[in-house]
């Protein structure tokens, strides 16, 4: 047993955790991706979007006319909500691109969709609440709503998207107060949500006391396929929508938001203020900047393309190297694809050898709230990858399989 770490003075730091921090799971993934950073490595490991794509010369131009034409205001305090050009800049892509309608008033700036999931933890999940969220889940999400302590429930992804068996089971057993999903290209499976199986959630949760909450981030990202309505124009009420910039634009500025209805955004935005007053406010007026002044439809083009590529290569290297009894997702969008392995093989045994060989993904466990119980799927990311490697990376796994 680990002892708890005492100092000369006898000062016993564990001792001072609030009960919270004690069941939130350290990011494995961080902790694989320090395993996995070393140049020869084949990484299927991250998330990240490619960097080979960031737009570097618009945004160097957009800084230098922000601090040119807006000067110390670039630079002050602002206001909670976030940057009012921005809201209007989000709500017109909607209204064009989507075909919804969504006030500015109803969109909360934050610090990526990251901190959007945690200031809903904050203002929604009492300890012991009950949170539906997918099985396989996304990890940010579980740790940061991990902090409010609640009860996940896990509900098994299919193809299509949540079944629907287990979700009627789970909402008519103990009023769950929330439930979490990411319709368009999921993070880790890469599976999408179909029309039907959205209209059936829809009706199913429509007038309940339970609250949606829609995260996005990839739904721009589609290399095939039509784009299927989503939750919040269904549900307007009772849903809160995550978007972000982080793989349209870059990670780095840490720009997302929320959409939500006037009593949820009010207290979002206290928690807002409570966190950190708001949110950068130089690079939301260079997000701005920029998005005005270049093409963003035909860059997100380019790096849906490039995805699409990239995925297409994974599927192809899939096909050729894995045995028939393995199965995989499809994606039509995204940065992931999710691998079953047959009934009984250890994905962190594979992951281990894999690594002996250079090639490194995210064994399939710390994607299920019960962490011990699933140990045959694993996620592979394509975005960072040339066809190339992603052939040669996929072939190395294939060779240590069981
Ligand atoms: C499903 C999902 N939600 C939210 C995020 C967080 O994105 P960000 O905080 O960069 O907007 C990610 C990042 O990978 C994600 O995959």
């Amino acid at each position: 047993m680990q002892q708890p770490s005492t100092t000369e003075q006898g000062f016993q730091v564990e001792s001072f955790f609030a009960e919270r921090m004690k069941n939130t799971p350290r990011s494995f993934i961080r902790e694989i991706l320090k395993v996995a950073v070393s140049e020869e490595i084949i990484s299927f490991a991250g998330g990240l979007p490619n960097p080979e794509i960031f737009p570097m010369e618009a945004i160097r131009e957009a800084a230098v006319r922000v601090l040119g034409q807006r000067g110390r205001e670039a630079l002050q305090y602002s206001n909670s909500e976030g940057y009012l050009p921005l809201r209007r800049y989000i709500s017109h892509w909607y209204h064009e691109n989507a075909g919804m309608e969504v006030s500015p008033e109803d969109i909360l700036i934050t610090s990526g969709s990251q901190q959007g999931l945690d200031l809903i933890g904050k203002v929604v999940i009492n300890p012991g609440d009950r949170i539906i969220i997918e099985e396989p889940g996304y990890l940010g999400a579980i740790q940061a709503f991990s902090l409010y302590q609640p009860q996940f429930i896990p509900v098994p992804l299919k193809t299509t998207g949540m079944d629907l068996e287990v979700l009627d089971r789970e909402l008519n057993s103990g009023n769950p107060r929330m439930m979490y999903l990411i319709p368009d290209f999921q993070n880790p499976s890469g599976i999408s949500y179909s029309r039907e199986v959205r209209e059936q959630i829809a009706e199913r949760i429509r007038g309940k006391n339970i609250l949606l909450a829609e995260d996005t981030p990839y739904s721009d990202i589609r290399f095939s396929g039509e784009r299927a309505p989503g939750f919040y124009p269904m549900l307007p009420e009772q849903t809160i929508l995550l978007g972000t910039f982080s793989k349209t634009v870059v990670p780095g500025f840490r720009l997302g938001w929320i959409v939500a209805r006037k009593e949820l955004m009010d207290k979002l935005i206290i928690a807002k203020q409570a966190a950190d007053l708001h949110t950068n406010i130089f690079t939301q007026q260079l997000l701005y900047d920029y998005l005005i002044n270049n093409d963003i439809k035909s860059h997100i083009h380019l790096i849906s393309n490039l995805y699409g590529r990239q995925c297409h290569a994974m599927l192809e290297a899939l096909k050729t190297y894995f045995p028939k009894d393995v199965q995989y997702t499809v994606p039509k969008g995204g940065m992931f694809l999710w691998v079953t392995l047959p009934e009984g093989q250890s994905s962190l045994e594979l992951f281990n050898r894999a690594l002996e060989h250079k090639v490194a993904f995210v064994p399939g466990n710390p994607f299920y709230v019960d962490g011990s119980k699933h140990r045959s799927t694993l996620r592979l990311n394509f975005s960072c990858s040339d066809e190339a490697t992603i052939f040669e990376g996929v072939r190395r796994i294939a060779g240590v399989l069981g």
